[in-house]
């Protein structure tokens, strides 16, 4: 079987790396194409440095843009890269826009699909990932979910339950799989950022940072946060772009920094007291390992979180967000158990499912 997988954005590199591994064991030819929807050093070569991914066969190299000239500009550059290569399945991960520009690709091609973290949900049409995700699962082929609340949504959309395949989260394999390497990590990188007690800081998505209505009071509140907790703030670069000024002026208690490595990341989130951000894989990674995690958006794709783990929807409540810093400190972080599947093995079901259906 020949595989082709389609990676973009920093979120695809730690999801796809467990399962490019585990289809290695199994022997199929692979071939990586990554779309450079992501292409700094910083959002880009470390991860596949540090997750041990080879270099990619093909990139295409697309960069920034809207969301038409980039999901547009994936196609057009990723057409004759399939053309070439000929798989008999390709393999797109979680919900970006290099994920649904090549499912569209594949899918008028007549191409195998395969959608790895399928089924999530926020049912908030107006994130452009829920876009993705629900373009990306009526096109796919094979639907490999991380929890059953997946596999329900995808039943409700009526996709065939012979496609849906539970397999857990390929995200947490990666974690299982360098966690003992990130913590190897922590002793410097604690000296080098002078901690001691401390809350992890992220905030990329559109309807935070984008306007400054929205942003720079969220900013205020971590600023006056930060004089209880210190906080590290790495910023992704569509925040740091616009709001350069701003972060150079915020309290002495949040210190930004540069967007960190998977495993540094991995080290600070293991050990911050709490955890404040907008994205989806850190609300999967906090609840694995038990850190107390306070989402800044109204909803998530992700209530396995909630129900099994450690995170909170906060939306714009700036006293929930305040008590909920106070209950974090106070937590005495009591392991909870981590949603059934997160167990490491989630890519090994995957590569097993696709050589069964081969020989089927
Ligand atoms: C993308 C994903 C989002 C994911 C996030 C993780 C979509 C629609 N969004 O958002 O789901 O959570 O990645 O990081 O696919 N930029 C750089 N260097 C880079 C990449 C981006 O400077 O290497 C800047 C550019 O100004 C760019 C902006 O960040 O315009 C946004 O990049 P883009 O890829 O459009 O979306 P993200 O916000 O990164």
């Amino acid at each position: 079987m020949k595989v082709l997988h389609v990676v973009g954005a920093r979120p695809n590199f730690m999801k796809a790396a467990p399962v490019y591994r585990a289809i290695a064991r199994s022997g199929h030819e692979q071939t990586l194409v990554h779309t450079g929807q992501h292409y700094d050093a910083l959002m880009s070569d470390v991860f596949f440095e540090a997750l041990e991914i080879p270099a990619p066969d093909e990139s295409l190299n697309v960069g920034s843009g809207s969301h038409a000239q980039q999901t547009a500009a994936i196609m057009s550059r990723f057409e004759p890269v399939l053309l070439a290569h000929r798989p008999d399945i390709v393999l797109v991960y979680g919900d970006v826009n290099s994920t649904v520009a090549a499912a569209l690709v594949c899918s008028k091609l007549g191409v195998r699909i395969a959608h790895v973290e399928a089924g999530l949900r926020s049912f908030d049409r107006t994130m452009p990932e829920e876009i993705n995700r629900l373009l990306t699962d009526q096109l796919a082929d094979m639907l490999f979910t991380p929890s059953s609340d997946g596999d329900e949504n995808l039943v409700r959309e009526g996709i065939a339950k012979e496609k849906i395949f539970l397999v857990g989260n390929v995200m947490i394999d990666t974690l299982i799989r360098f966690l003992p390497k990130a913590e190897q990590l922590f002793p410097e990188l604690k000296e080098k950022l002078s901690l001691s007690g401390y809350g992890l800081v992220t905030l990329h998505r559109p309807s935070n940072v984008d306007d400054a209505a929205t942003f720079l009071p969220m900013l205020k509140v971590l600023s006056e946060i930060s004089l209880q907790l210190p906080l590290i703030f790495p910023v992704h670069p569509r925040t740091s772009q616009r709001w350069a000024a701003e972060l150079k002026q915020a309290g002495s208690g949040l210190s930004v920094i540069e967007p960190l490595g998977y495993l540094e990341f991995l080290a600070l989130q293991k050990h911050a007291r709490v955890v404040i951000t907008d994205s989806g894989g850190i609300q999967e990674e906090t609840t694995y390992l038990g850190t107390p995690c306070l989402t800044l958006r109204e909803n998530t794709e992700r209530p396995i979180t909630i129900t099994h783990g450690t995170n909170q929807l906060i939306g714009r409540d700036w006293e929930k967000l305040r008590k909920g810093v106070r209950a974090a400190l106070n937590d005495d972080r009591a392991r909870k158990t981590p949603p059934p599947l997160w167990d490491g093995m989630a890519a090994e079901r995957i590569a097993a499912i696709l050589s069964q259906s081969v020989r089927q």
